[in-house]
């Protein structure tokens, strides 16, 4: 049998998606010593987890993945605790919030962005874009200062290292600790003054909700903004970072968009499917269960590759060629991202931002190629992807005609 890579090893860093082959093929259900889980990585297991029709699993085990950092998020519940805490957040991320109060927000954020390269005819679109947008484009939802963009992004920095820091650096834990501490110190005041008087942004949204008499604390909120650094920041900035490498190197399908700019779409779900910013995502047993690959104990954590799951040959023809135009991609168009790939996980916890991210990513891509006509990676350089739990390029150097006005 072949043997597979451990997945914390620099081996299987440098090319998760053979080692995910060889485990959907021939060991589809492993115990990892490690991470003390079980590892699954077919798409049909992946998928039940997620779906969780029979409540067999909880989100128990973020309790010590992520609590240090967020504090108690949504993440954490189950049950009908969790539907109640969705419910009082959710609508701020759909329908007229997001159309009316947040596009603009995004497209302005975009817009200051590339207004500070596209006249020099280069640029890192992770560096000078991806990093900053989404996190920007959060601190004007929840209408803080434009001044405390950079302590925020400073924020996001160190609470994304915490959460990748699989070598335990202490000096990574130290600065994601420090960072609770002082990102509360920040939002308590704030949260108190919105209470007071309210604005028309997220943070007022999510004082003034109440569902069937239950409203959120100042500790809940603070937590739940918290948790939108990594949920909405780092997610996001890594999607248009592997859009645009996708993109960049497959260079027909990349004339293709700028052609029909509808296609931003099917690019941004197959961008998801082939290259998913969460690679793993985990669930503790509540019961003893049967997968594909075989059973599970009761009590158990459980990885779930959504990086596997998104390329099983049971699931798509040719799952390891990008391809905008496959006929996998059932809707795209219309998007329910949920019927095409595992990237946002499905069931209880979907992501809550899906649509958000949607609309950021379609009209950051939409401007990005309206201010950069012959778009190209710079000379010999090749996109390589980073990271484990969270992937995507380290960094994008561009070429292009600047556009003079
Ligand atoms: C949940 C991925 C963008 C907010 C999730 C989950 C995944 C995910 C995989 C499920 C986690 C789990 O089940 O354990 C992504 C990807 C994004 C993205 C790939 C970008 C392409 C966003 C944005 C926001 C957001 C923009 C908000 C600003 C959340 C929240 C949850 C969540 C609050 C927790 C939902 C719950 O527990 O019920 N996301 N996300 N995400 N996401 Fe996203």
């Amino acid at each position: 049998a072949q043997q597979v890579p451990d997945i914390l090893s620099p081996e299987f860093a440098a090319n998760p998606y053979s080692a995910y082959r060889v485990m959907r093929e021939t060991a589809p259900l492993i115990w990892h010593e490690p991470t003390q889980s079980y590892i699954i990585s077919r798409y049909e297991d992946v998928e039940r987890v997620f779906k969780d029709k029979k409540s067999e699993f909880t989100t128990d085990n973020y309790n010590w993945q992520i609590e240090p950092v967020h504090g108690k998020t949504i993440l954490q519940l189950s049950g009908r605790e969790h539907a109640v805490r969705r419910a009082l957040v959710a609508p701020a991320f759909r329908g007229s919030d997001l159309q009316e109060k947040f596009l603009p927000v995004i497209e302005h954020n975009s817009r200051a962005l590339i207004d500070a390269f596209r006249h020099t005819g280069s640029a890192d679109l992770v560096t000078d874009y991806a990093t900053r947008f989404p996190v920007n484009v959060i601190a004007d939802m929840l209408g803080l200062d434009k001044a405390d963009h950079p302590r925020f992004h400073r924020w996001y920095t160190s609470v994304i290292a915490f959460l990748g820091n699989l070598s335990g650096d202490p000096e990574v834990t130290a600065a994601g600790e420090r960072t609770r501490v002082e990102f509360a110190e920040y939002m308590f005041p704030i949260i108190r003054e919105r209470r007071e008087k309210p604005g028309d942004d997220l943070l007022s949204a999510l004082c003034a909700a109440e569902v069937d008499g239950v409203k959120m604390s100042d500790e809940d909120i603070k937590a739940f903004c918290s948790l939108l650094l990594a949920a909405g920041g780092e997610t996001t900035d890594k999607a248009i970072a592997s859009i645009f490498a996708n993109l960049l190197l497959h260079p027909d399908q990349l004339a293709a968009v700028r052609e029909d700019r509808s296609l931003i779409a099917r690019a941004f779900a197959e961008t998801l499917r082939y290259t998913p910013p969460v690679h793993m995502i985990m669930r503790q047993s509540a019961t003893e269960v049967e997968l594909s690959g075989g059973t599970i104990p009761s009590g158990a954590t459980v990885t779930c590759l959504i990086g596997a799951a998104n390329r099983d040959e049971n699931r798509y023809s040719d799952p390891d060629r990008f391809d905008i135009f496959r006929k996998d991609l059932t809707s795209a168009t219309a998007f329910s991202a949920a019927a095409d790939h595992l990237a946002f996980a499905l069931g209880r916890h979907f992501c809550v931002g899906a649509l958000l991210a949607k609309a950021e990513v379609e009209i950051g891509v939409d401007q990005l190629l309206d201010a950069m006509p012959d778009l190209r990676l710079a000379d010999g350089y090749d996109p390589v992807e980073q990271g484990v739990f969270t992937r995507g390029p380290q960094s994008l150097p561009v070429r292009f005609t600047p556009v003079t006005d």
